[in-house]
């Protein structure tokens, strides 16, 4: 089972990064193999707009840090989007890098449902955001990622750490917690 750890939070030792490293090292603990990117590490632009993945190409076209990235979602099991919430959204790098993506979706708007996903079926996703305000808030950011993970044809699995103090060392447990019980999960389910 191969994992796609992409850390889109800043702090690399902050709340997301490490609830992300809890679900990854269990699952490393039960025989997957992983590949971590931190993008505030990289350097890569948004995406252009350009739309050469729907006229040229069946990928990206720019060629960047981001390339292998991309690459890599293709052929994972599971991917790991972590990011801590800012004004309401991901981290600018995370959408920045999300951006680029649309180059996993073939589009023909002729068709009912215009959207194919280029990412080969069966695999999953684990999202795990971070945020300073209570449950109830930013819902819709959940939503939204339940959206474009059904165009991906990626099963979408949750982790929101929610009410956190702002400090990148506090305390998670509970939240690393539940990433465990999620790998354990996941691994067992994949493996079978
Ligand atoms: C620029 C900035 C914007 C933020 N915006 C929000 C926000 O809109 N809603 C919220 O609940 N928390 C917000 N926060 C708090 C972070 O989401 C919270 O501290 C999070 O735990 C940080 O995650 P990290 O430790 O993984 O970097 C913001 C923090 C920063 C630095």
């Amino acid at each position: 089972m191969q994992i796609l750890n992409i850390i889109g939070s800043p702090r690399k030792n902050g709340t997301s990064a490490r609830i992300a490293k809890s679900f990854v090292e269990t699952s490393e603990e039960n025989g997957a193999s992983v590949k971590s990117y931190y993008l505030n590490g990289l350097n890569y632009k948004g995406c252009q707009g350009c739309e050469a993945c729907h006229s040229k190409l069946d990928k990206c076209v720019l060629k960047d840090d981001a390339e292998e990235l991309l690459d890599e979602m293709r052929e994972a099991d599971v991917i790991v989007f972590s990011s801590p919430v800012y004004y309401g959204d991901t981290t600018g790098q995370f959408k920045s890098f999300l951006d680029r993506t649309w180059s996993h979706v073939d589009v023909n708007y002729e068709n009912e449902n215009p959207y194919t996903s280029r990412i080969p079926k069966g695999k999953h996703a684990v999202v795990i955001l971070g945020q300073g305000n209570s449950e109830d808030v930013h819902k819709d950011l959940v939503e939204r990622f339940q959206m474009f993970m059904d165009i991906y044809g990626l099963q979408l699995h949750v982790i929101r750490a929610t009410g956190l103090n702002g400090q990148a060392n506090q305390d998670v447990t509970a939240f690393q917690e539940e990433a465990n019980m999620l790998a354990n999960e996941l691994t067992k389910e994949l493996a079978s």
